[in-house]
């Protein structure tokens, strides 16, 4: 199943309403460019390469009512400003402009379903290419472990399918190497504020079969100190051309511990994930969201209704920084579509040479 597909009047988009989720599998309709922009704000999609796609469906969206330019970088702003820290958000409608400029207005239509289309496959070929490089990790960890002893992988947030259109950055190697025989077992960090690990990492890996153990985000540096962590393997939101790292909340602090312990720490992405204009992840846009997704925690009663439940002490206020940036120096290698690079100028121009000419 992907997370994004056109739907069956050819006109509006489906997606996998990722709130509803490990709950409940909803299904979700995007009629307007404005179903678009909520569903990137309120996360019913959400993970850097899905908020592109989505994005980019928006734009076509968009077109029913205007297809003129003024009308596209309208549309374009709008859609832009819903998830700041994302950088393939920008880059999907950007791509989108440059596919529609010299297009003639009535075929704008068709030539935006058909670019958006063509992102979605392209992301899910690139997550599989991503997924054959980081293999040859775990392959190499495997090799040097007694016969028969899982490999054991810890993941932050949900770097998976369903924050791409399928096979996932960071969880790529791990389904490829279940799936090849070889045994794995992933330590899944629960992600708060709003447990992304826990609802969506989790019920990805559960349903592939694939063994995982859900931990507290706090747990990660105690399970490496006792060489319980064989390699971290997470996704991005946004990689500076130097291999700076933003990713979700509390990923610089599995870094540092993965450092102190001497843990490799990898990080999956797709080309659509490098920003060429940043040499600094410090000066990345860091989102800050509402405090309720820190006050409150949303879940199942045992009679089935999901509610939400203030958590915090009454009056409190709160701080939801949803991102933070780690230094290119804390990451060991930086997987790709076209191969393992070290996070550096150096090692992203060589793999990129065309885009860091152009940078
Ligand atoms: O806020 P989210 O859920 O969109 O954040 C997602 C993450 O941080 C992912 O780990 C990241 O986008 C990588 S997506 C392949």
């Amino acid at each position: 199943m992907r997370t994004i597909w056109l739907a069956a009047d050819g006109r509006s988009v489906e997606i996998i309403d990722q709130t509803r989720l490990p709950h409940e599998l909803a299904i979700a309709t995007l009629a307007t460019v404005e179903d678009a922009a909520r569903a990137i704000q309120t996360m019913q999609v959400r993970g850097a390469p899905l908020i592109g796609v989505t994005a980019a469906y928006g734009l076509a969206l968009s077109l029913h009512n205007d297809a003129s330019d003024a009308a596209i970088e309208r549309a374009a702003a709008f859609l832009l400003k819903q998830r700041p820290t994302a950088v393939n958000l920008g880059w999907a409608l950007a791509t989108m402009r440059v596919a529609l400029r010299d297009i003639p207005h009535e075929r704008r239509i068709t030539v935006a379903y058909q670019t958006a289309a063509q992102m979605a496959d392209d992301d899910v070929e690139t997550c599989r290419n991503i997924g054959a490089h980081g293999l040859a990790l775990i392959e190499d960890v495997a090799r040097r472990k007694p016969a028969g002893q899982a490999v054991n992988i810890l993941t932050h947030c949900n770097a998976g399918w369903l924050a791409c259109v399928d096979w996932g950055t960071a969880t790529s190697p791990i389904y490829q190497a279940h799936d090849k025989g070889i045994p794995v077992h992933v330590w899944v960090d629960e992600t708060r504020p709003r447990n992304q690990g826990a609802a969506l990492t989790a019920f990805e890996l559960g349903a592939h079969g694939v063994p995982h153990t859900i931990v507290v985000d706090n747990a990660g540096g105690h399970l490496m100190q006792n060489g319980k962590v064989d390699l971290v393997i997470v996704g991005t939101d946004r990689v500076t051309s130097n291999g700076d790292v933003a990713n979700k909340i509390g990923t610089y602090l599995k870094a540092l511990a993965a450092r102190d312990t001497d843990v490799p720490f990898y990080v999956a992405l797709p080309h659509s994930t490098i920003d060429w204009s940043l040499d600094d992840g410090m000066k990345i846009e860091i989102e800050e969201r509402a405090t309720d997704e820190v006050l409150r925690m949303q879940g199942r009663l045992d009679d089935g209704r999901i509610v939400s439940v203030e958590i915090a002490a009454p009056g409190s206020p709160a701080g939801n920084p949803a991102f933070d940036v780690t230094p290119a120096r804390l990451v060991s290698g930086l997987i790709t579509e076209r191969g393992v690079a070290p996070a550096t100028d150096e090692g992203l121009a060589a793999l990129y040479p065309e885009r860091a000419k152009r940078a």
